[in-house]
């Protein structure tokens, strides 16, 4: 049977510290699905279809990695694919209380087989986010090292729009 794994997040737009997790998660799964979630309840930088483009360049390079959207509750595309993990990259302490509530009403939710595998970000990572990225990068600050230098040059023509 195949081993599928799916990790979803708002990739607004996707960092190295998500490539990480990308990467080796890549590994451990015959397939893994980058789910980028069309969420009403977060400003949107980039738009999804942006998102998605910007996503599926930068994971060009891994062959079984492909990269979807998905709406509504993640619970419920989960059930309708049978992937055998839910990957979530965790940054420090502070991810823990948060995660550890997504991943109890998960179990509640999914109605297979599927598991919550947590991955612990790399530590050069621990202190970034899509956010902080977009903000160093909006007031001239040095990302070298923590997004593709295409996500540095999309976001620079983003806000160049
Ligand atoms: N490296 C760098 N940054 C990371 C990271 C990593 N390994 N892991 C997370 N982050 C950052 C993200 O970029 C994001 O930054 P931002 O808030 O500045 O955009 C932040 O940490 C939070 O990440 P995450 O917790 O993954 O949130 P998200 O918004 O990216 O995705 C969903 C959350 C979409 C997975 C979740 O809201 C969801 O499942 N929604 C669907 C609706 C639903 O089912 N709700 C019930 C869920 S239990």
């Amino acid at each position: 049977m195949e081993r599928k794994a799916l990790y979803a997040g708002s990739f607004d737009p996707v960092t190295n510290g998500h490539l990480n997790i990308i990467e080796r998660a890549a590994k451990m799964y015959d397939s893994l699905t980058v789910a980028i979630a069309i969420n009403p309840n977060k400003t949107e930088f980039f738009t999804v279809e942006e998102r998605v483009e910007i996503t599926r360049e930068v994971t060009k390079h891994i062959p079984n990695v492909n990269v979807i959207t998905f709406d509504g509750l993640l619970a419920d595309h989960v059930n309708n694919n049978c992937y055998t993990a839910y990957i979530r990259g965790l940054r420090a302490t502070l991810d823990f209380e948060n995660e550890l509530q997504m991943a109890q009403i998960n179990a509640h939710l999914f109605t297979g087989e599927t598991e919550t595998i947590f991955l612990m970000t790399d530590p050069k990572y621990s202190y970034i986010s899509s956010s902080i990225i977009k903000e160093v990068v909006s007031l001239g600050g040095n990302v070298e090292g923590l997004i593709p230098e295409y996500v540095e040059k999309r976001i620079k023509e983003k806000l160049s729009e």
